[in-house]
């Protein structure tokens, strides 16, 4: 089996999507001095640093120069406050010169609890001893608890002891399983009353259709597991819609699913308002 790494991917523009919407998430489901059960499956690191050259420049760095005017979304103020020496004005050729601190998934969920005055009953796995490693290593390792192995296995065991709660379900894909592992996962995480996130990249730009099969190993093409009765709202991003550039990738989605309910109806519809605004603020900004 392949090893991925994300250090050469932090930043991209899937991370850009799925990291927006994790936080809108989160952000509609954290309420000050009360706890939220948070689980990811596939967490990789506390944190990275971003230099060129590197898929972050079509990613975040394609947006830095706007982040004044997206602080009022909690994942670019978090990435503003983070990095106070790369905070204005600045292109990503400017920023190819330095380096910038790019929180991974959980621990931008930390950064977001800690703001809102809310508490994280977090549980994360990874595969990756390297990623176990660069978790002891951090400041936050005491805010959520890493666990080191298969986390399709892992959650699955968690969702029979735990009250529920928020999911993220971002795996690598570089095992043709793993669409067919995440969906099944989904499904059982919604039965328990979870609400769930699961990311994927959508088309590749440089193949044909049909060339290859429904569910290749890293491409995150999961043709044929993305419905379900589950599954409440998609989000679809065309980064070059809002002027990102995802490489191979014409774009990705996160699909939202939960077994309904007024919590995950009131997520559903923030997450929609949310993205509306972000479109309109980008597209302004790049036309
Ligand atoms: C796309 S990265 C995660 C990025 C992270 N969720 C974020 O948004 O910042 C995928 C991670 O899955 C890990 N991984 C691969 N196979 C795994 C498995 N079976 N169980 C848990 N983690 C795995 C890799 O080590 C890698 O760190």
């Amino acid at each position: 089996m392949r090893h991925y790494d994300h250090r050469v991917h932090a930043g991209n523009a899937g991370d850009v999507w799925k990291h927006f919407l994790l936080l809108e998430a989160a952000s509609c489901l954290l309420d000050p001095e009360s706890s939220l059960v948070y689980a990811e499956s596939h967490v990789g690191r506390p944190e990275y640093v971003l230099k060129a050259p590197g898929d972050w420049e079509g990613g975040i760095g394609k947006c830095w120069p706007l982040l004044p005017s997206l602080r009022t979304f909690c994942y670019f103020d978090i990435l503003y406050e983070l990095n106070p020496d790369s905070r204005i004005g600045i292109n990503a050729g400017d920023l190819s010169r330095g380096s910038l601190i790019y929180p991974g998934s959980a621990r931008l969920v930390l950064e977001l609890a800690k703001r809102k005055g809310a508490r994280i009953l977090g549980e994360i796995w990874d595969i990756d001893p390297e990623v176990a490693a660069s978790w002891r290593a951090c400041s936050k390792s005491d805010l959520m608890t890493f666990h080191q192995g298969d986390g399709f296995a892992g959650i699955a065991e968690m969702l029979g002891r735990s009250p529920p709660g928020l999911l993220f379900v971002d795996p690598p894909y570089i095992d043709p399983k793993d669409a067919g592992l995440a969906k099944r996962l989904l499904d059982r995480a919604c039965i328990s009353g979870w609400i769930v996130l699961w990311w994927y990249m959508t088309d590749m730009k440089t193949i044909s259709p049909g060339v290859y099969p429904a569910a290749v190993p890293g491409s995150g093409n999961i043709e044929g597991y993305d419905s379900g009765k589950y599954i409440l709202e998609k989000f679809d991003l065309d980064f070059e819609r809002i002027g990102l550039n995802g490489g191979r990738w014409k774009g990705s989605t996160v699909a939202l699913a939960g077994s309904g309910g007024p919590r995950s109806e009131q997520v559903a519809r923030h997450l929609h308002q949310r993205s509306k605004e972000l479109m309109c603020i980008v597209s302004d900004a790049i036309s």
